[in-house]
């Protein structure tokens, strides 16, 4: 047996970059239902930049902004628009998994370094990924403050209702056309993923757009990446079109882990959270292809809810629209009921709802 040389516990967090942090926290306050925890700027003496951490059970977003113009934040928010910078990771040690990564071909964003305030320490450690993205790597066992040094705790300036979202239960990544391997690659050789499924253009295609994918994921299958790569088609897909708005590699969707997607959807439904639509034709014969389920049909069908069964167990889903004007990250809502998949049998229902939308944006 050989042991996991990057042993991980978990996401940490992640952060996005974004033109406007302040306004972006209080979407995910008022919209999804997060609680503002944590903040980092002028007032807590960062000078360049402003950052909120927001938090529902263990999904933890920090949204940060620049207050200079030729930043590194601000390159990124130009070049991307708003996006996820980093992918964090939660370690027991952030100094081996940043050695045991490079020792096999990592490539280092930041060395490790120890932050320190009264209520104790952190260390950080980044690699790079796809695009612009990186892995931090988070040792927080030694720290006891809200998020990280340099960050003061808040009060959220708003009641907020929580809404169910419980954990990120995976996070997809597009890449260029004819990179999908070489990230499989990376997810597997440098930081000690397995292959977990792959989704070939017959699986994912629809009359006008096709896409691969490759699900990749840790020892303990805390963590799971999908990795997509454009497919020829008659017209552009999804993924190209992504890819020419993100202008490179990059997250493409989050999917957030609820137990209750009823009430998580009739919520952000409520709270003005746009999703894809599914036509109802859709419902026509997911009862027979799905079998029996706990919830009501009629409910599902009434929110636009997808259902999918594998060997294991079935599996609710619903995709928001794209969450900033660029078409390129949106949000899954995902409540899984022994189902260990992802959705194969909604693909091409879903696949023809974005290219419906695509369409509306003239990029078909
Ligand atoms: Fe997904």
């Amino acid at each position: 047996m050989t042991t996991d040389f990057l042993p991980l516990n978990g996401t940490d967090h992640i952060e996005f970059y974004v033109g406007n942090a302040k306004q972006a926290a209080l979407y995910y306050q008022h919209c999804y239902g997060f609680e503002l925890v944590a903040y980092a700027g002028p007032e807590t003496g960062v000078r360049d930049r402003a950052s909120y951490v927001v938090q529902q059970h263990k999904i933890r977003f920090v949204l940060t902004t620049s207050l200079t113009p030729d930043s590194e934040i601000n390159k990124h928010v130009q070049k991307h628009g708003d996006g996820v910078k980093v992918l964090a990771l939660w370690v027991d040690d952030a100094t081996k998994s940043f050695q045991e990564t490079l020792l096999r071909g990592a490539v280092a964003v930041h060395e490790p370094k120890t932050l320190k305030d009264e209520l104790g320490e952190v260390v950080l450690s980044s690699i790079k990924t796809y695009g612009d993205t990186i892995h931090t790597f988070v040792e927080r066992k030694n720290y006891k403050g809200a998020f990280l040094p340099g960050y003061k705790a808040v009060k959220n300036n708003l009641k907020v209702t929580p809404i169910g979202l419980k954990h990120v239960d995976h996070c997809v990544g597009n890449v260029e056309l004819g990179h999908m391997n070489k990230w499989v690659k990376f997810y597997e050789d440098v930081m000690g993923f397995k292959l977990l499924i792959t989704f070939d253009d017959k699986d994912i295609s629809t009359e006008y757009s096709a896409l691969m994918s490759k699900v990749v994921s840790n020892g303990n299958g805390y963590i799971k990446f999908p990795i997509n790569e454009p497919a020829s088609g008659k017209k552009k897909s999804q993924i190209e079109e992504y890819l020419d708005f993100y202008h490179s590699a990059g997250v493409q969707h989050i999917a957030i882990a609820t137990d209750d997607i009823i009430h998580t959807v009739s919520e952000l439904k409520k709270r003005g959270v746009e999703f894809l639509h599914v036509p109802e034709v859709y419902y026509d014969d997911v009862k027979e292809r799905v079998g029996h389920i706990n919830e009501d049909w009629k409910e599902l069908q009434k929110l636009n809810i997808l259902i999918d069964r594998d060997e294991e167990g079935y599996l609710l889903q619903i995709f928001s629209k794209p969450i900033q004007d660029r078409p390129t990250l949106f949000f899954e809502i995902i409540e899984r009921n022994g189902a260990k998949s992802f959705g194969k049998g909604n693909f091409k229902a879903l696949f023809e709802a974005i290219e419906h939308e695509q369409e509306l944006r003239g990029n078909l």
